[in-house]
């Protein structure tokens, strides 16, 4: 049998790097226009979990003395000194945004960042352009959440009010949108064509994921799949929990799996690592909302700070309520009708919990966190590897 796992807390590996993206991120969506400076700046300085720099950072690290790509020293080594340069990119760009006096502090010192562990250039192990690659997912990240609210109507967003209750949707939208273009000069300066392509990819399909679930709510339902054209409620069924994975994917793995695989190419890992990071962020990232979905049945609104049981409510048939169709047949009609109907939402409540539904929709999370593990397993040991696995712990277990 494999050794037991060494306990880590994967957010105190990573302590040095989340606490210099904290202090930088800010700066790096600026503005001298007041309503746009503090509305960009508003989810991002309200303590958020940064659970994405976290598995970045911990990617960088793990996949630091992994096999490189031939060259990679020399490449890599011309790449931070333009990534360094605060001249060329003010000239190429004329960019008078304030953070450019700051490009040359990204490097933190070697001794900030803990127990050695060099990279195959003799480098630290979070390169400079890994930790941009950082901040520029939670810029990414952050203008979802500000358009997120506006499409929601959300009131409050962790225990505070949204962005858009404070300054309105007009401001939320424009400055989800400036935090995109923002995010987009970052990536550019990255000099990564193959990087700033996954990133591009993401943004479009964030927005297509948004669709598929926009269209699976009672509101969207005008624009939804057209179910006389299917054979059959069974086939219809089937293809749903297709169609809610595929959303899912799109929604809340795609950012996390291509910035993992991301991270990797910066820091010059070969083609089968970053391969295998891109599959450990994939299926961290379904088993995530998978989780997601199961608490929204079974956690109090004080548990998870947000409205429980809202899924449903909102016509959303995820995996628990697609699962328990199968048991319970008369579920297709409510799922059909996105639970419209008065009473349908707590009759189906009732049926899932009668159901086996929660038990495979954690099954199911369970067997993704196996693969993503699998697909690190063959990673050198380090401290950040540890991390990577009780991340997929803490996904499993966490109870909001
Ligand atoms: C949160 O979901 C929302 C997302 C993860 C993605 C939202 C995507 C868009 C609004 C479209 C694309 C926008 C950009 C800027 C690319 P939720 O509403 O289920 O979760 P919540 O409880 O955090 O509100
Ligand atoms: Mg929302
Ligand atoms: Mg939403």
């Amino acid at each position: 049998p494999p050794p037991p796992r060494r306990r880590v807390k994967p957010e105190e590996i990573v302590a040095p790097e989340l606490t210099h993206l904290k202090s930088q991120i800010s700066l790096l969506c600026s503005t001298n226009l007041p309503g746009l400076d503090k509305t960009s700046k508003y989810y991002l300085e309200a303590n958020g979990k940064l659970f994405r720099p976290m598995v970045v950072f911990l990617m960088s690290r793990a996949t630091a003395i992994a096999p490189k790509q031939q060259n990679w020293q020399r490449a890599s080594a011309e790449l931070e000194k333009t990534f360094n340069s605060t001249v060329a990119p003010s000239e190429i760009l004329r960019d008078t945004n304030p953070d450019l006096a700051l490009l040359s502090s990204r490097l933190m010192p070697v001794d900030i960042l803990g127990p050695a562990g060099v990279t195959a250039a003799g480098g630290v192990q979070v390169l400079g352009t890994q930790r941009r690659l950082a901040e520029i997912v939670e810029l990414i990240h952050t203008a979802t959440l500000l358009h997120d609210d506006v499409l929601d109507h959300a009131e409050t967003r962790r225990g505070k009010p949204s962005a858009n209750a404070l300054s309105g949707n007009k401001l939320s939208i424009l400055a989800g949108d400036y935090m995109l273009g923002r995010a987009s000069v970052y990536l550019a300066r990255l000099r990564n064509p193959e990087v700033i392509e996954l990133l591009a990819e993401v943004i479009a399909e964030l927005v297509k994921g948004e669709l598929f679930q926009l269209q699976n709510t009672a509101a969207g339902a005008s624009a939804a799949i057209d179910f006389t054209s299917k054979p059959s409620r069974e086939t219809y069924l089937r293809d749903s929990l297709e169609y809610y994975l595929e959303k899912t994917y799109l929604k809340s793995a795609s950012l996390i799996s291509k910035s993992c695989r991301a991270t990797t190419v910066l820091g010059g890992a070969t083609e089968d690592v970053a391969t295998k990071a891109y599959v450990y962020g994939r299926n961290l990232g379904l088993a995530f909302q998978l989780v997601d979905d199961v608490l929204d049945y079974t956690s109090s609104n004080e548990e998870i700070g947000k409205p429980a049981g809202a899924d449903l409510e909102l016509g959303l048939a995820t995996a628990p309520v697609l699962y328990a169709c199968e048991e319970f047949g008369e579920l297709g009609e409510l799922i059909e009708r996105r639970f419209c109907l008065d009473g349908d939402a707590e009759k189906a409540r009732e049926l899932v919990h009668k159901s086996s539904g929660i038990d495979r929709t954690l099954a199911l999370a369970e067997s993704f966190c196996d693969t993503a593990r699998q697909a690190i397993s063959s990673f050198p040991s380090s401290e950040a590897k540890d991390g990577l696995e009780e991340v997929l712990e803490m996904v499993l277990t966490r109870k909001r």
